[in-house]
């Protein structure tokens, strides 16, 4: 049998403010530039999920795409969207939310959310040019 990659794509607006609390005021701004902006700023992001797996004999999925859908919705969708992603989401607490920092914590929330398959990887387009990937373990 071949492993098929199936990948669900949901989007979602949300505000962050790339900052870390153990550096300077100055350090920040070194590093994060108008990114750590004191009240933040917003992006259209687009997450892209992935499964990897052999189609099912009987249903000829790898996983039923209505429920990655979803999984998708109610694990991040429904607790990011139009939220300021610094303060408001409970499984982002502490975490400076840059893009990668982002895709692992998605990662985490998923994982073992994914019943059919394997999770293979989680992708996060924060602009038109920037896109980061985690790939688990690997
Ligand atoms: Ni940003």
């Amino acid at each position: 049998m071949k492993t098929v990659y199936v990948t669900r794509r949901e989007s979602f607006s949300a505000s962050h403010r790339l900052f870390n609390p153990a550096l300077s005021d100055d350090e920040n701004i070194r590093l994060f530039d108008k990114c750590a902006s004191p009240n933040g700023h917003g992006h259209n992001y687009e997450l892209e999920v992935t499964v990897a797996g052999e189609p099912g004999r009987e249903t000829g999925y790898v996983i039923d795409l209505k429920k990655l859908k979803q999984i998708i919705r109610g694990e991040i969708i429904s607790k990011v969207d139009h939220k300021h992603l610094n303060y408001d989401v409970e499984f982002l607490r502490g975490i400076n939310p840059t893009a990668e920092n982002l895709v692992v914590a998605f990662w985490h929330v998923l994982a073992s959310k994914i019943s059919e398959g394997r999770l293979y990887s989680v992708r996060l387009r924060e602009t038109e040019n920037n896109v980061v990937e985690c790939r688990g373990e690997e």
